[in-house]
C-alpha cells in the first residue's frame, strides 16, 4: 500500500504536534485552532505520499489541575479522566483530526521515561538543588519576571495574560542550569533561520535570551500532584519540564530506539504565541543537555480574540467548538479559521464573518460549482462524463490555473504553514473555473446539436470536472467531508482510486478522470445557512 512506501525508502517520518492542553476545563475554539491547523498540515503531508506522525495530547499534573479537583470534590485522576473522555477526545473526532496518537501525562509510557530524562540531566550534573522566592502565575504554571506582570488598580500584580494575581512562592528546589546554554540557543537561532516562526516570534525570542537566562526551577515540594524526582520523591518535577517531554515520550524515548530514531524530533510544533518561549528556550535547551536533536521548527500561532481579548474559559469568553458546527458544519468550521486568519497573527472570530464567507465563498463559488456541473453532466450526456478534445486558450487557461494553485498551495501550506494563503490559491482557482463556465456558456452551447457544438459541449464540462477533481484534492485536508462527497459525484473511486491516497503531486496532470466516468448530482456540498440562533 503507498502508505509504507516512504518507510521502506528509510525516510523520517513527518512529525508534527499540538500543544497539550490543560484539562481544567473543557475545550474552546483557540485549543481546536492549533488542533485543526495540525491536522491539514499533517494531511497535506500524507497527500504528498510522506509518512507522518501526528500527536495531540493532554496535560494533566500541576497545581492548576490540582485545584480544579479539589473544587469539583473529585480526585485530581478522576478530574483529567472525566474530561479527556468526555470533552478532549470526543472534540477532535467530532473535528473529524486524524491524530496518530493522543498522549496523556499521567500515563505511565510518560511518566517512567520523564523520570528517566530528568535522573539523566541530574546524573549529568546539569541540575543543583537551590532556592527561589518569585511571582508565580498558577494559570501559566510559571514563575513571572517583573516585565511579565501588570499591576492592578489597587496595586496588586497581576499577570499580564491572565489579568490574574499572581502568588509570591518561595520554594526549595531543583534547578536546571539554564543560563549556561544561551550562547548555544542564539548559535542555533542564527544557523537556522526558520527554526521559529513567524519572524515576530523570533525576535522576540532571540531579545529575551539576548538579555540572558536564569536558571529553571525544576521541581516543586508543596503539593504531590506530579511526577516524582526521582533521586528526592519529597519532589514533584515541574509540570512544563514534565509536559514538554511528551514529544519525546510518545513517539518511543527510551522505550522503543528504532521507533524513536525514525520520528524523533518533530519537524514542527505548533504552540500559541503565549507558550513560545517553553518551546523556543527551555525544550531545546533541556534536548542540548540530553544529547537529542532539536525539532525542525516552533511554529507560532495568533490568538483568537473576543473583544480584543483572548478567547479564554477562565474570562467566560470560551466558545464552544460545537455551537459553531451544529450550524455551519465541521468542515467549513476547519476551513473557517485557516481561511480567515493569517497564521501567526491574532485575528477576531465574528459569526457575521462566518456566515458571509460561507455563503460567498463555501455556497456560491465552490458548491454551485459542483451542482453545476454534475447537473450539466447529467442533463447533457446522461451522467457520463464526456471525451473531450483538448480545446483552445481557454481550457489551457484553466489547465496552467491549475498548475499554479497546486504549486503555490503546496509551497504555502505544506512548506510556508501560511495556511490563508494556500487556501486562498485553491479558491482563486474555483472562481477561475467558474468564470471560465460563465464565458463559455454550456448551456447555451448545448443547443448547437451539431457534431460540432456537442463537441465543444463536451470539451466545456470534462474541463470543468476534471478541475472539480483537482479540487477535491487539494481541499481534502481542509474539508475532508465535502471533498469526499465530490469525490464521490465525480464517479472518481472507481477510476483513480481512494481520494486519501491521492497525490498532490499529481494534482495538475491533466486529463485523470476518464470519459464515462458516471457523474451523480450527490449531496449538497454547503447547505443554505439558517437563522442565526437568538441569544
Ligand atoms: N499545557 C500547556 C501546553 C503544554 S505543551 C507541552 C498549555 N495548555 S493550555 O491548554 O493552556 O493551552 C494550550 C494551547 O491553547 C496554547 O498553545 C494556547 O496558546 C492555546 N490557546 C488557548 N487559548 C487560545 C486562544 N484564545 N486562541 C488561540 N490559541 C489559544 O498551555
Amino acid at each position: 500500500m503507498a502508505a509504507t512506501e516512504p518507510e521502506a525508502r528509510g525516510e523520517k517520518t513527518y512529525y508534527v504536534s499540538t500543544p497539550i492542553y490543560y484539562v481544567n476545563d473543557a475545550p474552546h475554539l483557540g485549543h481546536a485552532y492549533t488542533t485543526v491547523a495540525g491536522d491539514v498540515l499533517t494531511r497535506w503531508h500524507r497527500q504528498r505520499g510522506e509518512k507522518v506522525w501526528y500527536l495531540t495530547g493532554t496535560d494533566e499534573h500541576g497545581q492548576k489541575i490540582l485545584r480544579t479537583a479539589e473544587a469539583h470534590g473529585v480526585t485530581p485522576q478522576e478530574w483529567c479522566d472525566k474530561l479527556v473522555e468526555e470533552s478532549w477526545r470526543p472534540l477532535w473526532t467530532h473535528l473529524d483530526v486524524a491524530n496518530d496518537d493522543f498522549i496523556r501525562t499521567t500515563e505511565k509510557r510518560h511518566t517512567d521515561r520523564v523520570q528517566e530524562f530528568v535522573q539523566d540531566l541530574y546524573d549529568k550534573d546539569e541540575i543543583y538543588k537551590g532556592g527561589y522566592e518569585g511571582p508565580y502565575c498558577v494559570s501559566c504554571e510559571e514563575y513571572k519576571l517583573p516585565g511579565d506582570l501588570i499591576e492592578a488598580e489597587d496595586g496588586t500584580q497581576l499577570c499580564a495574560i491572565h489579568k490574574k494575581p499572581v502568588d509570591i512562592l518561595q520554594e526549595e528546589n531543583y534547578f536546571f542550569k539554564l543560563s549556561e546554554y544561551g550562547p548555544k540557543l542564539l548559535a542555533h537561532y542564527e544557523a537556522n533561520p526558520g527554526f521559529i516562526q513567524p519572524e515576530s516570534a523570533r525576535n522576540e525570542v532571540v531579545n529575551f535570551v539576548k538579555q540572558g537566562l536564569q536558571d529553571l526551577s525544576i521541581s516543586r515540594s508543596t503539593f504531590d500532584w506530579g511526577v516524582p524526582v526521582p533521586w528526592d520523591p519529597k519532589h514533584v518535577i515541574y509540570v512544563w519540564i514534565d509536559a514538554l517531554l511528551n514529544y519525546a515520550t510518545a513517539v518511543g524515548y527510551g522505550a522503543d530506539q528504532t521507533r524513536f530514531d525514525a520520528t524523533f524530533p518533530a519537524d514542527v510544533h505548533l504552540v500559541g504565541k503565549d507558550i513560545l518561549r517553553f518551546h523556543a528556550i527551555i525544550w531545546p535547551a533541556m534536548l542540548m543537555a540530553n544529547g537529542l536533536p532539536l525539532p525542525g521548527k516552533i511554529a507560532a500561532n495568533g490568538w483568537l480574540l473576543v473583544g480584543g481579548e483572548k478567547m479564554s474559559k477562565s474570562n467566560l469568553t470560551g466558545i464552544k467548538p460545537q455551537d459553531l458546527t451544529t450550524h455551519f458544519g465541521v468542515d467549513a468550521y476547519r476551513w473557517y479559521f485557516l481561511r480567515a486568519i493569517a497564521f501567526g497573527q491574532d485575528g477576531s472570530f465574528s459569526w457575521e464573518d462566518l456566515s458571509a464567507r460561507y455563503t460567498s465563498e463555501l455556497a456560491n463559488d465552490y458548491g454551485n460549482l459542483a451542482s453545476r456541473v454534475a447537473a450539466m453532466v447529467g442533463k447533457y450526456f446522461g451522467g457520463k462524463l464526456p471525451e473531450a478534445t483538448a480545446g483552445g486558450d481557454a481550457e489551457q487557461a484553466v489547465r496552467d490555473g491549475l498548475s499554479k494553485a497546486v504549486a503555490e498551495a503546496d509551497r504555502r501550506i505544506g512548506e510556508e504553514l501560511d495556511f490563508s494563503g494556500g487556501i486562498a490559491a485553491i479558491f482563486d482557482f474555483v472562481k477561475q473555473v467558474n468564470g471560465y463556465l460563465t464565458e463559455q456558456e454550456p448551456w447555451k452551447v448545448a443547443k448547437d446539436t451539431s457534431d460540432e457544438g456537442q463537441a465543444r459541449l463536451a470539451t466545456i464540462l470534462y474541463t470543468a470536472a476534471e478541475s472539480l477533481r483537482a479540487i477535491a484534492v487539494l481541499l481534502n485536508p481542509v474539508m475532508p467531508d465535502t471533498s469526499q462527497k465530490l469525490w464521490d459525484s465525480l464517479g472518481a473511486a472507481e477510476s483513480l482510486g481512494a481520494l486519501a491516497d491521492q497525490r498532490i503531486a499529481d494534482t495538475a496532470t491533466w486529463g485523470r478522470l476518464p470519459a464515462g466516468a458516471t457523474v451523480t448530482k450527490g449531496a449538497v456540498l454547503f447547505p443554505r445557512l439558517e437563522e442565526p440562533p437568538t441569544a
